[in-house]
């Protein structure tokens, strides 16, 4: 297995062009199977996770091509990729293809919508948590569909002729749950009202993209989004939104090391709780013309509380991220995780730096000013594994991280990313 090899105390400098979501590309993907025209995204991540994403879309029958760089794209610009499900073949995601990846199980609300049946594999738990499916399954019964469990699958039947329209009020936030739910309504008969949605910008990103494929739908952005079904989705060109969870990873490593890194092509309005957060701890951001500037120069880190919450709360995607930071920070700061369970797997390995941090129950206490060590590290997900890199950007010596396959789900050329800033850090191949 690949490991990163990280020397700290470099501080960054330079430019760092921000890729595409991977939370907004994967349910892009995944939309494509709605209608059988060509849906073409561009801006599309080279992550394992969408590598992954196309195995599975490519058991159901859809052809993917990938396309080359047009005049005037730059190199460092994403994929652009076209989807075709002409024809489903086949309605079942199988066990192997949708335990490496929980977003895979939402290809159970396009399915229902297209094909009136699925049979998708429940994704089990995780690293972060348990990730029930309850709130998924209680919105699809709502639009009228059979569910059964059966050897570990999920089997869904709409009604004869389909979907039917209906008020679904969901009792949690979920991602995930609106994703689906917003998909399978845009080919049900009549109205859906989806209630307490989840407004993360890559919900609207889907969204925008249904429309333009022809769906009919009201309150994007908003906590309640109205779909009038129609009879059929067409082909559409879309662009990826940015990666705010990205965006706000390097603006931490840069809080960390110090530096002036601008980061392009980063949207503030995606990920305002997160620099508030940071102008608070010290940080100078300034939003220009087609990015973000961060910079630090020498003063001091200030403690600062967070709690994760949905859109437009603090991510909990940057949790570990920000909690590594505060350990450089001059006082005494708390996390708190609202969003998932189990999401402090990086706080054993941040110690392993040296951190200070005490865990009870879903509260984090922080005590700064610590000085980081180089250290052997591991993580068992991808926000937190990132974590472990930005500690050792600021940490004194030598850091190895193992089992980055993690971070191949979600950061693209991350390495050199780092380094084009003046990080020294380089991977080993395994
Ligand atoms: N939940 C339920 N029942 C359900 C669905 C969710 O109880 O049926 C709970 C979850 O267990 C969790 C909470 O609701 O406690 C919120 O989960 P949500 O469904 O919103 O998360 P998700 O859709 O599974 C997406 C992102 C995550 C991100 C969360 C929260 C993608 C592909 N994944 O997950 O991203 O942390 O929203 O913002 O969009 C990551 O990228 O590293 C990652 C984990």
């Amino acid at each position: 297995m690949d490991r990163i090899r990280l020397v700290g105390g470099n501080p960054l400098h330079g430019d760092i062009t921000i890729s595409g979501a991977k939370n907004a590309a994967l349910p892009l993907m995944i939309a494509s199977l709605l209608s059988d025209e060509p849906l073409v995204l561009t801006n599309v991540p080279r992550l394992a996770d969408v590598k992954q994403l196309e195995r599975i879309l490519e058991n159901h029958g859809v052809d993917i091509a990938v396309h080359g760089r047009r005049r005037g794209e730059s190199d460092d610009g994403g994929q652009r990729m076209t989807f075709h499900a002409a024809d489903i073949v086949d309605t079942t995601a199988p066990y192997d293809l949708v335990s490496k990846m929980r977003a895979s199980f939402w290809v159970i609300g396009p399915l229902l919508a297209r094909c009136h049946e699925a049979r998708v594999s429940l994704p089990g738990g995780c690293a972060i948590g348990t990730r029930p499916v309850d709130l998924f399954l209680f919105g699809l019964k709502e639009l009228g569909a059979e569910i059964d469990i059966d050897d570990g699958y999920v089997v869904a039947k709409a009604p004869k002729g389909g979907l039917i329209g209906a008020r679904i009020v969901f009792p949690k936030v979920s991602v995930g749950a609106t994703h689906t739910l917003l998909m399978a309504a845009t080919l049900a008969k009549g109205t859906t009202v989806i209630e307490n949605a989840a407004q993360e910008p890559e919900i609207t990103n889907v969204a925008e993209c249904l429309v333009a494929m022809g769906a009919k739908i009201s309150g994007i952005g908003t906590r309640t989004l109205t779909i009038e079904g129609v009879e059929k989705l067409h082909g559409a060109n879309v662009e990826v939104i940015p990666d705010r969870i990205e965006t706000g990873t390097f603006a931490m490593a840069a809080a960390m090391t110090g530096g002036d890194v601008f980061l392009r092509g980063a949207r503030a309005d995606h990920l305002q709780s997160a620099l508030d957060i940071l102008a608070k701890t010290g940080v100078d951001l300034t939003t220009e013309a087609g990015g973000i500037r961060v910079t630090r120069n020498g003063n001091g880190i200030q403690p600062v509380d967070v709690e994760t919450h949905p859109f437009p709360g603090f991510p909990t995607d940057l949790q570990a991220q920000f909690m590594a930071l505060m350990t450089m920070s001059q006082g005494t700061s708390h996390v708190r995780e609202t969003i998932f369970e189990n999401r402090y797997m990086h706080v054993a390995e941040l110690a392993r730096f040296g951190a200070d941090i005490a865990v009870d129950g879903q509260l984090a206490t922080i005590r700064g000013k610590s000085q980081l060590k180089g250290a052997q590290v591991m993580a068992t997900d991808l926000r937190a594994s990132v974590s472990l890199v930005i500690a050792g950007l600021a940490a004194k010596g030598e850091t190895i991280v193992n089992r980055i396959y993690h971070l191949d789900r979600g950061f693209e050329r991350l390495e050199d990313k780092l380094s084009r800033c003046g990080a020294e850090i380089e991977r080993l191949a395994g």
